[in-house]
């Protein structure tokens, strides 16, 4: 049997990840689920928001289902942590982060697909009414490198000052004061393009896409994103079946509401990646429907792109929206090749939002609170109750 390692984390995290776990089994998965500890309580006890133990279950293990992690600003952090740790150099650090650097989970796929009935779709103008696109994207964000890399300075080191200064396009910066520059690097690998093109068109193959869109600004980040569009151009010929296009991030972000339908899959590094799939995850619904995978050579990850909602945390019963999370799970049920679980959680999921008699606050638009059930909310409980009597 499959063993899986659950890290609900903080907040919210808490709250979704077993409703995912009610509708895996109400699938017929069956698995075995060990605990993992993660997230800011462990910080405060242990000085480590990812314990080496939980390290250890993912190296053995290899798949994880996640739920959300608390973080706070470095004050906060170092308030927080226990007496007996304090003044020893503990520095907090994001642990999804972390687990993204240690098993390099350089593949994150967020699918951004409407719900047919989602009061929550995007709409748009036309002539003689409106039009609600169909959307149907699917955003391959390489997830370690690019801008989020971490190679950054504020007042540079002397040795990368030089280095630096030996590009001419640096005289522009020359009498800045060191204390007064700052360089964030965009670094990004052959290998690394290759492999998250590959895998966009692998999965545009596997799926039935007809394109795959290149989403970068190779007309000005001519070196970055110049090596993903070439690297795409190349990979592309293996695909006969399967167009290559090529936007700009800021051109894509325009026509994001204009022509969303059109795209298939869309390939970007990390931080244009970040931006263009909370632009599409906003036109299918927003936090509660985006979920995610991180995917490495050997571990994989799959958590819902929300955070730990702490206003919400304490609310009993929970308003929030579980779909993320049990869409998460999904993405994981086709990682293990368990294809047909996922189509018919997916499939119940569509019936209960089409029939729309159960929904959950943010689906009826309303500002959370502990009132939204006397305004026809539904809990979270609520809702994955009715996506498991469409599965039964
Ligand atoms: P958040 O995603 O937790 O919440 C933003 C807002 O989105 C919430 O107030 C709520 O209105 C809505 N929301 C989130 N999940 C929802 C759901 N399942 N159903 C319905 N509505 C939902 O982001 P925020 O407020 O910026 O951060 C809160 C904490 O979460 C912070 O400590 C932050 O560091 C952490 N965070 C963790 C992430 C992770 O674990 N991957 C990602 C983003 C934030
Ligand atoms: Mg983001």
């Amino acid at each position: 049997m499959k063993t899986i390692v659950t890290m609900p984390g903080d907040g919210i995290g808490k709250t979704v990840l077993p409703e995912a776990l009610k509708v895996l089994t109400a699938v017929g998965f069956e698995a075995e689920y060990v605990h993992a500890d993660i997230g800011w309580e462990f910080w405060c006890k242990e000085g480590n928001a990812l314990p080496q133990r939980t390290i250890d279950l993912l190296e053995k293990h290899k798949v994880g289902l996640f739920g959300a992690i608390t973080s706070k600003p470095k004050d906060a952090a170092a308030r927080e942590l226990d007496a007996s740790l304090q003044g020893k150099g503990y520095t907090y650090f994001s642990p999804i982060v972390g687990l993204r650097q240690h098993f390099n989970l350089d593949i994150c796929i967020r699918p951004c697909k409407s719900f047919k009935g989602n009061p929550l779709n995007f709409i748009r103008r036309r002539n003689d009414g409106f039009d609600e696109p169909d959307v149907d994207v699917v955003i391959f964000r390489q997830n370690t490198e690019g801008l989020y890399s971490g190679v950054e300075w504020t007042n540079p080191p002397k040795a990368v000052r030089d280095a630096f200064e030996t590009h001419p396009k640096m005289k522009s910066f020359k009498d800045t004061a060191g204390e007064d520059l700052a360089i964030s690097t965009r670094i990004v690998t052959r290998g690394a393009c290759k492999r998250i093109i590959r895998e966009a068109f692998e999965y545009a193959k596997k799926f039935g896409y007809t394109n795959v869109t290149v989403c970068e600004k190779p007309n000005v980040l001519r070196e970055t994103s110049g090596m993903m569009l070439n690297e795409a151009k190349i990979i592309s010929k293996e695909y006969p079946g399967i167009e290559l296009w090529d936007t700009n991030i800021d051109a894509q972000m325009m026509w994001l509401t204009k022509n969303p339908e059109i795209y298939g899959v869309i390939v970007s590094e990390n931080m244009f990646g970040d931006i263009i799939s909370d632009g599409f995850a906003g036109l299918v619904g927003g936090l509660g429907f985006a979920c995610s995978a991180n995917i490495g050579k050997e571990v994989a990850i799959f958590e819902p792109t929300h955070g730990s909602a702490p206003k919400y945390q304490k609310l009993n019963p929970s308003i929030v929206n579980p779909v993320a999370m049990i869409l998460s799970a999904c993405m994981m049920l086709e990682h293990l090749g368990e294809n047909a679980k996922a189509e018919k959680i997916r499939n119940a999921v569509a019936g209960v939002i089409e029939e729309g008699n159960v929904k959950t606050y943010d689906m009826m638009k309303l500002k959370g609170g502990p009132d939204v059930f006397s305004k026809g909310a539904s809990t979270t409980q609520q809702m994955t109750n009715e996506i498991i009597n469409k599965i039964a």
